[in-house]
């Protein structure tokens, strides 16, 4: 059996890190705000925003909680961000998304300040990021490159394989496993024999958006895996991406779902708030 990757724990700690970091600021008088927007009632996204304003009160910086009905117009959500640009004491902003169709998300995410982008999805941040410069880094990668770090599985030369190319996790996952020198491998929908090329990968990153899609056959003996995904399945239990079960005793390591992944996104983006002051 594969050592299990605690994705719970490693974000519990970094979270203490974190409060600890926040009481500080606030001992300087700099106290810490996020505006989290949230359009329609998506259920999903509902318990993901609820999770969040929780690790900001846990954490001690204040959320401000907008929750739109889902006929909100574009114009009047791009008011909201052009508001919440101008206030000052609101260091961050988070729209969650998906947001409904009737919104163009590319244009609400280019409209947040840069400096206010939590999330790092404002091209600026995701082109900063790809260069090695200053910026908010995408939770979510970001989150996977911390695990392996805290769990001490080097990065640094390894064969990296990526399955997803979206541009909130594939593209950026790569570029910043590149970034800790690995080699680098990106894979999607397209790829031609797909399970020659994550057989290579000595660490797996699984973020098509397929339940249970990563079964034993793709991946090589001893290798780590990371699962992104996250699935209701007709059951009501969580799965992700790779097919637990059925991998498990041929890696090395294996983050599950849910514990793995998901809540070190929360934690990067905190410590992304706890970046902005
Ligand atoms: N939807 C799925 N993942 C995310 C995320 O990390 N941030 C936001 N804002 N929306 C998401």
């Amino acid at each position: 059996m594969a050592k299990l990757i605690d994705g719970k724990a490693i974000s519990a700690q970094l979270k203490d890190e974190l409060k600890e970091k926040v009481a500080q600021l606030s001992g300087m008088g700099k106290e810490i705000t996020l505006a989290v927007i949230q359009v329609g009632a998506d259920p999903a996204s509902s318990v993901y925003v609820r999770n969040k304003k929780n690790a900001c009160a846990y954490i001690g910086i204040e959320s401000l909680s907008y929750e739109l009905a889902e006929e909100t117009s574009q114009e009047e959500l791009l008011a909201l961000i052009v508001r919440l640009n101008q206030n000052e004491k609101v260091n961050g902003i988070l729209v969650q998304l998906p947001l409904p169709g009737h919104i163009d998300e590319d244009v609400i995410i280019k409209a947040i300040a840069p400096e206010k982008d939590v999330d790092g999805f404002h091209p600026q941040s995701v082109g900063a990021m790809s260069i090695g410069q200053k910026g908010f880094l995408s939770c979510t990668p970001a989150g996977v490159i911390e695990l392996l770090k805290r769990s001490g599985i080097e990065i640094e030369g390894k064969e990296c394989v990526v399955v997803g190319r979206s541009n909130i996790v594939g593209k950026p996952m790569a570029m910043l496993l590149l970034r800790e020198n690995a080699t680098v491998t990106v894979t999607h929908s397209r790829t031609k024999n797909l399970k020659e090329v994550t057989k290579r990968a000595d660490i797996l990153i699984a973020a098509l958006g397929k339940p249970k899609f990563i079964k034993e056959d793709f991946v090589k003996e001893g290798a780590v895996v990371i699962d992104v995904g996250i699935h209701r399945q007709e059951n009501g239990k969580l799965c992700g991406d790779v097919d637990f079960d059925n991998v498990a005793d041929k890696v090395s390591a294996i983050t599950p779902v849910p514990g793995g992944v998901g809540p070190m996104t929360i934690a990067m983006l905190m410590k992304n708030c706890v970046q902005s002051v």
